[in-house]
């Protein structure tokens, strides 16, 4: 096991994100890649966030990075003719979501952070976060093919890799794969503190992930669990040698971003998730009103010590200057 501190520091970028106080600096624009030319489809429950082609996507990121938008983390969405029981499609290297990092970090190199969705629930035919096996998931069989994700997303040229599929053990098994193929400066963001939510619908919706059977109990967290597993989720993941850690959803979890952000001593990240997006979206429908909420909300973030903001609003914050 490696702990590579250099990870956070390595481009101007990423040190931006990682130590700016302004949280302008903090905000990460979430974005979905299909497949096809041209393709640039608003998501129903999600005003303003669309499912775009390649093409589409790297022109909307060039967009957003005249704007200042520098952090941008990318979901693959995968055509279902092409989902099967082991998300093997996950991993090849022409993926949309492949081509796009590829092509925008050769476009802006070390100004612009990429952090990349590493599950298997995108790629999955029934829809579940990693391999399936006598109807539950296997915690051991899904580890090779997360490390193989997220090697395929390392090679393309993430800055990140976001492991959100809160198996045991994947920080580590993901580490240990990028030492082996020297991957020494491809960071690691672990959801490390996901709860089994109810505010990931749009996304589901979005990504058609939600599992055909069952649900996600037995490896996202009990959202009536204490700050004691929170904090020994991420501590582990820290020891496994994850370099961001993440608290995810954002607003019902304020309390346990501050137990987790009291207790290591890496940045911390929220996810302003889908549902609370749609939330807020469905109630404040002119411009000053979204405003007046995404700023109690964004510096309630920073308040409970939020280093590193994923949220739905990054682009309109920024357009209109809400934040410095
Ligand atoms: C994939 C993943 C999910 C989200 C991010 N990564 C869905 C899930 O866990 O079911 C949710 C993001 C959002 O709701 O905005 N595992």
């Amino acid at each position: 096991m490696k702990i590579r501190p250099r990870i956070n520091r390595w481009t101007a970028a990423r040190r931006k994100l990682i130590n700016s106080s302004s949280i302008a600096h903090s905000l990460v624009q979430p974005h979905f890649v299909v497949d096809g030319e041209g393709v640039d489809v608003e998501i129903n429950s999600m005003p303003g966030i669309s499912l775009q082609s390649v093409d589409v996507l790297v022109q909307t990121i060039a967009d957003d990075m005249a704007m200042g938008i520098s952090n941008h983390m990318l979901f693959p969405i995968v055509d279902p003719s092409l989902k099967d029981s082991a998300a093997t499609v996950a991993s090849h290297t022409h993926m949309p979501l492949h081509n796009a990092v590829r092509e925008l970090k050769s476009k802006f190199g070390g100004d612009i952070v990429i952090m990349t969705d590493v599950c298997l629930c995108t790629a999955t035919d029934h829809g579940h976060c990693g391999i399936v096996h006598n109807q539950a998931l296997d915690n051991d069989l899904t580890l090779p093919v997360l490390s193989q994700i997220a090697l395929s997303h390392a090679e393309a040229g993430a800055d990140y890799i976001a492991a959100s599929d809160m198996m045991d053990g994947r920080i580590g098994a993901i580490r240990d794969s990028f030492e082996q193929a020297g991957h020494t400066d491809t960071g690691i963001l672990s959801y490390s503190v996901k709860y089994a939510s109810s505010f990931y619908g749009p996304f589901r919706d979005a990504a058609s992930s939600s599992p055909s059977f069952g649900d996600r109990a037995t490896h996202q967290m009990d959202v009536t669990s204490g700050y004691s597993e929170a904090i020994f989720e991420a501590t582990n993941d820290v020891a496994e040698g994850a370099d961001i850690i993440m608290v995810k959803p954002a607003l019902a979890y304020m309390d346990v971003v501050r137990e987790v952000a009291n207790a290591i001593h890496r940045p911390v990240a929220v996810y302003n998730v889908s549902g609370e997006y749609s939330m807020v979206m469905t109630s404040a429908e002119d411009e000053s009103s979204r405003k007046n909420m995404v700023t109690e909300i964004f510096h309630g973030f920073k308040r409970a010590g939020a280093d590193i903001i994923v949220s739905y609003h990054t682009r309109e914050a920024v357009r209109l200057q809400w934040f410095q």
